[in-house]
């Protein structure tokens, strides 16, 4: 693939595309619980940002990830079976980790399904790490590992402000 690939905020017209894909590339034998209407909301949502890759206009990968106030949370990503292997999975998750560390976030978490190995090796290549298996989390019918990228370690708000002066990063 040779198409320019540009990273922007999903906009409410993307939301069937994404939900589609979620359906055929994530939810395949679960059900079908990111619906258009689901993923419009998180759209809408100040806590939730919505990343697409486009190109010529068309979504090819997106992610989905809650900001929390120490943690966030990776819902969904996806690229299209066309267009993987070439970056954009790593340029999404990359996009969401600078602007999770930007908001002082500590660490990142996602859940993948046991059975997608890919994935694993795709988040373990990002720095993730499992950190705990839990059965039966997809509708009861397949374990989630869980993976978590720590960004940093403390909060300016547990630091002592005199600490801080001398150890601020933006002297
Ligand atoms: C997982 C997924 C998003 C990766 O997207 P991608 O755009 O193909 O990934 P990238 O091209 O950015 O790959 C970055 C790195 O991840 C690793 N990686 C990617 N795909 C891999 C695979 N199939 N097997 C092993 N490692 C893989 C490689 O180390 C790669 O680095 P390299 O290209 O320097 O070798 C994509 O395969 C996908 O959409 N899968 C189906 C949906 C899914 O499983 N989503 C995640 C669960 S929510």
């Amino acid at each position: 693939m040779t198409e320019h690939v540009e990273l922007g905020l999903a906009r409410l017209s993307d939301a069937k595309r994404i939900a589609t894909m979620s359906r055929e590339l994530i939810e395949h034998g679960l059900g079908w619980s990111w619906t258009p209407d689901r993923v419009a909301n998180h759209i809408r949502c100040a806590d939730t940002v919505v990343l697409a890759a486009k190109a010529l206009g068309g979504v090819v990968g997106f992610a989905i990830m809650y900001f929390g106030e120490e943690d966030a949370h990776l819902n969904l990503l996806a690229v299209s079976p066309l267009h993987r292997q070439t970056g954009i999975g790593r340029r999404l998750m990359r996009w969401l980790e600078r602007s999770a560390d930007f908001a002082g976030i500590c660490a990142i978490h996602v859940e993948v399904r046991a059975s997608n190995r890919s994935a694993q090796s795709f988040y373990r290549s990002l720095g993730y790490r499992p950190v705990g298996l839990w059965p039966g989390y997809y509708c009861g019918r397949e374990a989630a590992v869980r993976m978590s990228h720590t960004l940093r370690s403390m909060r300016w708000s547990e630091l002592d402000l005199n600490n801080a002066k001398l150890t601020s990063p933006l002297k």
